[in-house]
């Protein structure tokens, strides 16, 4: 459930929805099961296959492999804390428009509230522009739920993804049925599923469905190593992974039905045609869904209310997997108490996201997630198939795996670790590289691509190597 919960997050409703359709529409689908067969599952089952072997979080089961392959667990772990703090800002923003939504306060201009009023965006990165306190305190109450999650760790987790997983589900499916009962619905879904074939010629088209998946099925981050090392010995790995990440997907795709009635909606509502009023990230959840909101005829509040509990019942438990992950590796380290280390990764995680919470806060924050996501996590990614494929040998982790699963996974599994996915993360590291070199990113200045971009890819580098020299009071 917990790693359903991870998963399951804000990545499914905002990103999915518009990278397929961007990316082909119904087309996007063969791309996006290839990469779900040849990565996905196989790298859930190579996270829940080491941390439940090693029973240990990231950094150590890569360290119990060979001592100098640490530094690649502290790579995963040091991305993941770094989503973490803006992951939780982005939660905050939920909480504030959920207190909104009781009012309608937005109003009929959605999309200068979202910039003007609520973030007081300032002309550029160069400019942080002093805090936006509103923000920020909504960001504390934030890390006060996420640090009463996981209080007491496995026990007080357990209980709560109870509720964070069934209650996203239940929500969205009360989103999709409104949404495909609204007038021009369909329309909406034909847009997200009409397939436009050509799309499959296309590199970029098969890298999104990767990158993706990654994010998607929170693999990378060290998050799923940490979970299996707390089940108890002996669990299924082969279909706790298929579970996992079947259903991510399939709450993905579901997701899509309910956000493209709505656009579909929306645009007949305003006379224009769908790809009018396709967004992406923040503007769909806080510009597009509150416009589409004011429109409804009937319960528009109540809408509101529930679709900002939808965000903020998914995030959570993707938020707290990630500190869960961080947590489990200081503590296997340094051997120190459970309250100190939740306190001091969730305090410093807090102060690190204040940047955010600045009024240029989502210039940084647009830029540094490109850039781990395209190119930290990818590394470790990278890093963590050739370990286990070549170094600890797949074909020993493979044998471990069908020991303890119900269904065995045969030879296409060494392939996909060995040759699949390092291949396709290889040539998605030097492509998106050269795209970086030659076309910036995201229009912004060349020195704040430079500065926020590539230092994060650095500095989590330099931090993960010096994370792994450090002596540690490790267990056995
Ligand atoms: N998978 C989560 C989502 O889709 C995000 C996430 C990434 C969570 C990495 C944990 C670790 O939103």
């Amino acid at each position: 459930m917990a790693a359903i919960g991870s998963a399951v997050g804000l990545g499914n409703i905002w990103r999915f929805p518009y990278v397929a359709y961007a990316n082909g529409g119904g087309a996007f689908i063969i791309p996006y099961l290839v990469a779900l067969f040849t990565a996905g599952i196989p790298l859930m089952i190579l996270e829940f296959g080491l941390g439940s072997m090693m029973g240990r979080s990231a950094p150590i089961s890569l360290a119990r492999i060979k001592k100098k392959y640490e530094w690649i667990g502290w790579l995963a772990i040091v991305v993941g804390f770094l989503v973490i703090v803006y992951y939780a800002v982005v939660m905050g923003w939920a909480l504030v428009y959920f207190v909104y939504s009781l009012d309608l306060s937005w109003g009929n201009d959605t999309a200068s509230f979202f910039t003007q009023s609520f973030l007081n965006l300032s002309s550029g990165p160069y400019e942080l522009g002093g805090i936006r306190w509103p923000i920020l305190g909504a960001a504390v109450l934030c890390w006060l739920a996420v640090y009463f999650c996981i209080f007491r760790g496995v026990k007080t987790v357990g209980k709560i993804v109870m509720w964070t997983v069934p209650v996203p589900m239940i929500l969205l499916l009360v989103f999709m049925v409104r949404g495909l009962t609204l007038p021009g619905a369909l329309e909406g879904v034909r847009y997200y599923l009409t397939p436009d074939l050509k799309a499959l010629y296309n590199p970029q088209v098969w890298l999104a469905a990767y990158g993706q998946i990654f994010f998607s099925l929170s693999i990378g981050f060290g998050v799923m190593i940490a979970y299996a090392s707390f089940l108890p010995k002996g669990s299924d790995i082969v279909n706790n992974a298929f579970i996992t990440s079947l259903s991510n997907c399939g709450f993905s795709f579901l997701s899509g039905l309910a956000v493209f009635s709505v656009l579909g909606y929306l645009a007949q509502a305003s006379n224009v045609a769908v790809d009018k009023v396709v967004a992406s990230g923040p503007s769909l959840a806080f510009v597009t869904y509150p416009t589409a909101i004011n429109l409804l005829p009937f319960g528009a509040r109540v809408f509101g209310g529930l679709f900002f509990l939808l965000l903020l019942t998914l995030a959570i438990d993707s938020a707290f997997s990630l500190v869960e992950a961080t947590v489990a590796s200081v503590r296997d380290k340094w051997n120190i108490t459970r309250g100190k280390a939740n306190f001091i990764v969730c305090f410093v995680a807090l102060i690190f996201g204040v940047i955010y919470t600045t009024r240029g806060g989502l210039f940084w924050l647009d830029i540094i997630d490109h850039f781990l996501n395209n190119f930290a996590l990818i590394i470790a990614g990278l890093a963590e198939c050739l370990v286990i494929g070549y170094v600890f040998g797949a074909r020993r982790l493979r044998g471990f795996v069908n020991e303890l699963s119900d269904f065995s996974i045969g030879r296409w599994w060494d392939i996909c670790i060995k040759y699949v996915t390092p291949a396709i993360l290889g040539v998605s590291l030097i492509s998106v590289f050269i795209q970086r070199i030659s076309r910036g990113y995201g229009g912004y200045p060349s020195w704040a691509v430079f500065i926020g971009g590539g230092g994060v890819v650095a500095l989590a580098l330099i931090v993960a190597w010096l994370l792994s020299n450090l002596k540690g009071k490790e267990l056995d």
